[in-house]
């Protein structure tokens, strides 16, 4: 923590206690000591307040809060830099068994580090295996299932199906490509998908027209009402001059770029409405898949890709073949 911050915090915290503190005395001095029948003046639907002092317990108790806390920000680690004033508490300072007193970050330390004596090992023997053959492995595929749980399911599902502009991972469209080394890639460095906003370059027209046009080009889809067969061949022309350099003559993508499938309508994560798909080209989509490698390291990202894997070439291609 910077200077400022540490200032920021210390003043704050303490400012608030003493600004209580000031505040229950400063309210209590104006009170009469004994109990009384008066009532404060006010009402609500008939209820009235007594004009009493507060309980002296009541008031001992908020001494006695003030005292703790003062007395805790003195001892443990709480105010901006302080370290505190207990052993164990300082960066390098030890308990005599060597133990760190607790805080958050020290358990969190702790938990690791046996996490890490536990798995590591694992993990090493599995980031040495080929990803095929993890993603046959059972006990991998439960640990990879538990870091998928808690590293990616929110974005992408606790099924990995996916949602609304996070890609599902269980089938076999990929943007990025499927491939056990496209897979770490993805993982391991995180992808930066860029689809241009084509609205002010081709126009409204333009827009419409391409759209008919992937419309027409999606498996089973009738042109959508009121869209002539003209429209849908301007809209050829648009796409082969302005789309085919990412999403290929074809429509059928191109992984280096991340560019989508157009071809059918279950590689869409941004919807593959008549309207959805004017969205998307009106205003182009920025998709981000965020980075693992730093967070998480080479052998728990290889266990991921094969869990990953095996998502899309499990049970599923077994019974197929
Ligand atoms: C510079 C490369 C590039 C060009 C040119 C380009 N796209 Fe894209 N397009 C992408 C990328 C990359 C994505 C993925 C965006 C994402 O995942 O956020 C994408 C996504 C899309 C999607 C959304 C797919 C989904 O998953 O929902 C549609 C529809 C689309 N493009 C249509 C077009 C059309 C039509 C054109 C021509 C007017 C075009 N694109 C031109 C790169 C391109
Ligand atoms: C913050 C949300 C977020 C998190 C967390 C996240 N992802 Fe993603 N992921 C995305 C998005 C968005 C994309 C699609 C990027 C694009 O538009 O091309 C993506 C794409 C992918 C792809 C490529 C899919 C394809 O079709 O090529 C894989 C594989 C993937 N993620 C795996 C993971 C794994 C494994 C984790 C956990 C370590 C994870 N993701 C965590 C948002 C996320």
């Amino acid at each position: 923590m910077t200077t400022f911050w540490s200032l920021y915090v210390t003043v704050l915290t303490l400012g608030t206690i003493f600004a209580l503190a000031w505040l229950l005395f400063a309210t209590r001095r104006g009170q009469r000591n004994e109990a009384t029948d008066e009532t404060v003046g006010h009402a609500f639907d008939g209820i009235e307040e007594y004009d009493n002092p507060l309980p002296k317990w009541w008031f001992m108790l908020f001494v006695a809060t003030f005292i703790f806390a003062l007395a805790y920000l003195a001892l443990y680690p709480g105010l901006g830099n302080w370290k505190g004033l207990l052993p164990g508490y300082q960066d390098k300072a030890e308990f005599a068994n060597g133990e760190k007193g607790w805080t958050g970050v020290h358990q969190w330390e702790k938990e690791m580090a046996k996490a890490d004596e536990k798995y590591g090992p694992l993990y090493a023997k599995f980031g040495a295996m080929p990803i095929e053959d993890v993603a046959k492995d059972e006990q991998a595929l439960k640990m990879g299932n538990r870091l998928f749980a808690s590293n990616c399911s929110v974005c992408h599902g606790s099924d990995a199906k996916g949602a609304h502009g996070f890609p599902n991972l269980t089938d076999a469209d990929w943007r990025w490509g499927g491939e056990p080394k496209d897979i770490i890639a993805t993982i391991e460095g995180g992808r930066h998908a860029a689809m241009p906003a084509w609205g002010e370059v081709i126009g409204d027209q333009g827009v419409h027209d391409v759209a008919a046009f992937v419309t027409s080009k999606l498996d089973g889809r009738k042109l959508p009402e009121g869209v002539t067969d003209e429209q849908v061949a301007n809209g050829q022309k648009v796409f082969a001059t302005t789309c085919v350099a990412c999403h290929g003559a074809e429509g059928k993508g191109t992984a280096a770029m991340g560019a989508p499938n157009l071809t059918h309508p279950a590689a869409f994560i941004y919807g593959s409405s008549f309207a959805q798909l004017q969205q998307t080209i009106r205003y182009g989509r920025q998709g981000q898949m965020p980075a693992q490698l730093e967070r998480l390291g080479k052998d728990q990202v290889h266990l991921l890709a094969a869990y990953v894997y095996s998502l899309s070439h499990g049970e599923g291609e077994k019974s197929a073949e």
